[in-house]
This record gives C-alpha cells, sequence and structure tokens, in this order.
C-alpha cells in the first residue's frame, strides 16, 4: 500500500463526503479554499509566501519571542517525541500540521506498518509539505480540525502544535483530538498560556486578540483533559507558551 492508500483506509467513511482530490499529492476532503480568512493569523496561515518560510524562519521566531525557553525545532520534536512515546508501529495524527515540521519526524520514528497523518486546512501548508516533508511513512491530509474524518480512537499518539490558540472553536478541536485517541494512547499539545501577573493577563488577551489568537488560562488545557478521563497530566510553561502532555488508560 502507498501512503495515499494508507491515508484513505483510516478514513471514516460515515465522517467524509466524497472521495476527495489527491491530484496536489495530499488529500484534500474539503471545498475549495476560497473563503476570506477571518483574520491576520488565519490569513497568513494561507499566505504562499509565509508557507514558504514557515519552517525555516517563521517558526523559529515565533518558539523564540512567545515560547520563552523553548528548545527550539529539534528540541521540541524530541520533546514531542518523548511525550507520545512513538515508535514501532503506531498510528500518529499531528493535527493543525503546517507544512509538515514535525509530521515527517514522526513518520521517520516509526517502523513496520507505522504511519503518522498531517492534517491541515491550508493548501499552501499542505503543498509544502507534501514538497519539504514527504516521508514513506507519512501521509498529508487537507480536513478541519473541529470535525476530524476518523472514528474514535484510531490514533496511537496525537499531536497538536501551535494552533489551539489560532483555531475558532479550540475546545471543539480539543473534544476532536481526545474523541480520535486510542485507549493508552498519549497527546502533546503546544499552545499559549497566559504567564505574567493576573492584572497583565487583559493586556495579553488583548494583544492576541488583535493577532487573530487567544490566551489560555493557567489549568483551562490541563483542566479539560482531566475532566475527559485523561492521565498523567504533565505542563511545562515556557514564556507565554505552554507544553502539555497526558495518555488515555489503557482498555
Ligand atoms: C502556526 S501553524 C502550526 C504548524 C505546526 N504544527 C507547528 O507547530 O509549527 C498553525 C496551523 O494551523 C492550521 N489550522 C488553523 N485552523 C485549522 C483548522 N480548523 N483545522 C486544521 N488546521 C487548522 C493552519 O492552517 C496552520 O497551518
Amino acid at each position: 500500500m502507498d501512503s495515499m492508500e494508507r491515508l484513505r483506509a483510516l478514513l471514516d467513511q460515515d465522517r467524509v463526503r466524497g472521495p476527495g482530490d489527491d491530484s496536489a499529492g495530499y488529500l484534500d476532503l474539503l471545498p475549495p479554499d476560497t473563503r476570506r480568512p477571518r483574520n491576520l493569523a488565519q490569513a497568513a496561515m494561507h499566505n504562499p509566501l509565509l508557507a514558504a518560510v514557515y519552517q525555516r524562519w517563521w517558526r523559529p521566531a515565533g518558539a523564540m519571542l512567545l515560547g520563552g525557553g523553548l528548545p527550539g525545532g529539534d528540541g521540541e520534536a524530541r520533546l514531542a517525541r518523548q511525550a507520545l512515546r512513538l515508535g514501532g508501529e503506531q498510528t500518529v495524527l499531528d493535527v493543525a500540521c503546517g507544512p509538515g515540521n514535525f509530521t515527517r519526524g514522526f513518520g521517520e520514528a516509526l517502523s513496520g506498518s507505522g504511519f503518522a497523518v498531517g492534517l491541515d486546512v491550508s493548501p499552501p501548508m499542505l503543498a509544502r509539505a507534501v514538497r519539504d516533508n514527504a516521508h514513506e511513512r507519512v501521509g498529508y491530509l487537507r480536513a478541519d480540525a473541529r470535525e476530524l474524518p476518523f472514528a474514535d480512537g484510531t490514533f496511537d499518539a496525537v499531536c497538536c502544535f501551535a494552533a489551539l490558540y489560532l483555531v475558532p472553536e479550540p475546545f471543539r478541536v480539543l473534544d476532536e483530538l481526545m474523541r480520535v485517541l486510542a485507549p493508552g494512547g498519549r497527546i502533546a499539545l503546544l499552545t499559549s498560556v497566559h504567564a505574567g501577573p493576573a492584572p497583565l493577563h487583559a493586556v495579553e488577551d488583548r494583544i492576541a486578540t488583535l493577532a487573530g489568537g487567544r490566551m489560555f488560562g493557567r489549568d483551562e488545557i490541563t483542566g479539560v483533559l482531566r475532566d475527559a478521563g485523561l492521565v498523567d497530566v504533565d505542563q511545562r510553561v515556557s514564556g507565554l507558551a505552554q507544553f502539555v502532555s497526558a495518555g488515555r488508560v489503557p482498555a
């Protein structure tokens, strides 16, 4: 089976309308990208120029500015692989994968029938992913994180880095990430968090909203994971960023 067939085999046909279009090297399950992005941040993610410089320049600069002591590209990838306990024949989902800057490494960490899916809404980002981060154990998919086209418990590991603060309904996305996580599976998230003293939070919120994003309270994300029954919930705060990982109890 090639990677497109592997990807198609993972889909839940009850959640997919039509066969999709794989002519661009990724499987596109959404209508053409014609809607005007709602704000600056979303518009940037649909810009081919940004997609071209994202992995090399934009992402490292963002991590440095907002992430305080985050370990940077390779360090973050290592952190994700450790938190997700990646390896062997796992099935992995990288939600809001952008140009596949982490997805490819996930594919490289697997073996045998292991497979990683990179999912994003942005055609320019996915075109970059296909161009720069293709791998035999990776398939790219255009779908909306708010309605993942997979059955419950499909994935052994689910990652969502640098996206929950951008998507319109982050808690709906979080529910979807947990829904597709298999018993015994692991989840890793990287997103924004209030860092300064409480009086500064309103300022942080205002700046984030102007840029088209949002800040999360210190316990907002971890609270949702715990309330959903996830265990081993771990949070690392660095600057205005939080790295959160957790696991689903084995069956
Ligand atoms: C800042 S990039 C993150 C890329 C990569 N995960 C990283 O950590 O560098 C955010 C990505 O979220 C994607 N995105 C935004 N809303 C989305 C949605 N509703 N469904 C899927 N992807 C979405 C954007 O297209 C963009 O590629």
